[in-house]
């Protein structure tokens, strides 16, 4: 399996900063970069950052479904998070999150039919003090309300 040359570039740069025996610390930023490439961890990729990392595809496999981050299935183009955790449950974080089920008409890690959102209920993402939060692939957006999401949706949709 190859990748981009530009991430062709950043895997051999990174493989190379571990001294060596201590590839293994590169299968999750490896992981996360062919995700954000490839669209989805496919058992292929899994095979491949093991092969890389010198350790066995159970053990990537392993991480897999430890890191929420970490993706199996494809997911939208934009990729919504809301969290739900405590912090963000006292200021609306759930009705937030349910808000976002009803405006986008998908569960929990479901895609719209057009490939263009996915939505994940997740849990604290470090900003709490700017709670609700949602992060939008890697942009984070704070004191999110019902009409702010509407705003980030409609934004986004009118983009492609
Ligand atoms: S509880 Fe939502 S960001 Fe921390």
């Amino acid at each position: 399996m190859t990748f981009s040359p530009a991430l062709e570039q950043r895997f051999a740069k990174m493989l190379e900063s571990y001294p060596p025996g201590k590839q293994r610390s590169a299968v999750v930023p490896m992981l996360i970069y062919a995700q954000d490439e490839v669209g989805a961890v496919t058992p292929e990729l899994i095979d491949e950052v093991a092969r890389r990392c010198g350790v066995e595809p159970l053990q990537v496999d392993e991480v897999v479904g430890y890191y929420s981050m970490l993706h199996r299935e494809r997911l939208g183009k934009y990729h919504v998070q809301v969290c739900t955790n405590i912090s963000c449950m006292l200021v609306g974080g759930e009705q937030l999150y349910q808000h976002a089920r009803e405006k986008l008409g998908i569960g929990n890690k479901e895609t719209t039919a057009d490939g263009q959102f996915s939505l994940e209920e997740v849990e604290c993402m470090g900003a709490c003090s700017w709670a609700p939060a949602v992060e939008i692939n890697y942009d984070f957006h704070h004191f999110v309300t019902p009409e702010k999401l509407d705003k980030l949706i409609e934004d986004l949709r009118n983009k492609q």
